[in-house]
């Protein structure tokens, strides 16, 4: 047989491969146990010494082209697949802006913008606290102690390192840590909301591990139950954008503040859409109540002479309310489409 013709074919095998599998496939059908190369070498044994050492050598070289042109091949396929990838997955920045792509604000930026601007406008300052909290804010000055059954109310994130008290680091569970900050960093009257980013271990269509809520806080000589109710409807009827706004407050428990209450509002389906404010069905919206005065203990505030009511609201839950989504996940899933038919232009603000 013709090694010559042989190692041709052998070639032009290889060149026409185009997956790495089709190319593993040739050299075996070459090279392999039953490969046409290695029959040859084993029909060696049955011909002479002389023709043993030529036909040999030529064998011997055919297969080591065959070897070094297959690895030449499989190095070449790998690397036009790692070039085509780049391309692919490559993004092109002189490329002009097109009309499609225009920036849009996300539903909770524009609640965190509106909440913001209603309180504001009642005289509210924004006040900010850490995502990663201690203990001693999240729990203990909160009026929440170690082994309190009120802690297990929060599936609690806990962070892998401890603080100063030895107590490990955890994800706030809730924004009222930023009640403790502005208590101990500044003097009573305190009028704050903190919106921001908190963390529970949840997730379902209305629960998302991380999820965003609103803490209010005012402290004064005199602030009642009455003036926290009218604070909170008349931020519902801003928010919400209804005069007539259905809500009632139900007697609850939190350990930092008592009395406490959770306040529902009224919605009904009308033509399937959401109508808020009216009808006989009810959506928890917030927790509040009138601050513990060993809360104000714990935060250097003489309780004999000062009093106030606090409450935090869920922003999530209410921009699904406004705006009629169903999916609280869908808000974090960072699909570029949603946020095109959900987002807000700057106009919108
Ligand atoms: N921190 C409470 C929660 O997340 C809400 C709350 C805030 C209740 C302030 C009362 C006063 O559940």
């Amino acid at each position: 047989m013709d090694v010559k013709k042989v190692l041709e074919a052998a070639i032009k095998d290889l060149q026409s491969a185009i997956t790495e599998h089709d190319l593993y496939e040739v050299r075996v059908s070459y090279l392999g146990k039953k490969g046409k190369i290695t029959e040859l070498l084993k029909s060696l044994k049955d011909l002479s010494l002389e023709d043993k050492k030529s036909f040999g050598a030529e064998l011997n070289s055919a297969r080591e082209s065959v070897e070094v042109f297959y690895q030449e091949r499989i190095s070449k396929i790998r690397g036009d697949e790692i070039n085509q990838k780049l391309i692919n997955e490559s993004i092109d920045i002189t490329f002009p802006p097109q009309n499609a792509i225009i920036a849009k604000a996300h539903p909770i930026s524009k609640t965190f913008n509106e909440v913001i601007s209603i309180f504001g406008s009642m005289g509210y300052e924004v006040a900010e606290g850490p995502d990663i909290e201690t203990d001693f804010y999240n729990f203990s000055a909160l009026n929440i102690p170690e082994d309190h059954p009120a802690r297990e109310m929060q599936d609690t994130f806990y962070v892998n390192s401890l603080d100063e008290k030895n107590n490990p680091y955890v994800l706030r569970t809730h924004t009222s840590p930023v009640q403790i900050r502005t208590m101990l960093n500044s003097k009573p009257p305190i009028k704050i909301i903190a919106p921001g980013r908190t963390y529970r271990c949840d997730s379902d269509t209305t629960h998302s591990p991380m999820f965003h809520q609103v803490e209010g806080l005012f402290i004064n000589e005199s602030a009642t139950m009455a003036d926290l109710k009218g604070t909170l409807v008349e931020f519902c009827r801003k928010f919400f954008n209804v005069q007539e706004l259905k809500v009632r407050f139900r007697p609850s428990y939190f350990p930092f503040t008592e009395p406490s209450a959770e306040m529902d509002i009224a919605y009904e389906i009308i033509n399937d859409r959401l109508s808020i404010g009216t009808g006989n069905k009810w959506l928890e919206i917030l927790g509040c109540g009138m601050v513990n005065p060993a809360v104000l203990e714990n935060c250097k505030i003489d309780s004999n002479k000062f009093q106030g009511f606090a409450f935090g609201m869920g922003l999530d839950r209410i921009t699904m309310l406004k705006h009629g989504l169903t999916d609280i996940r869908s808000f974090f899933n960072g699909n570029l489409n949603w946020i095109y038919k959900n987002g807000f232009g700057l106009g919108d603000f």
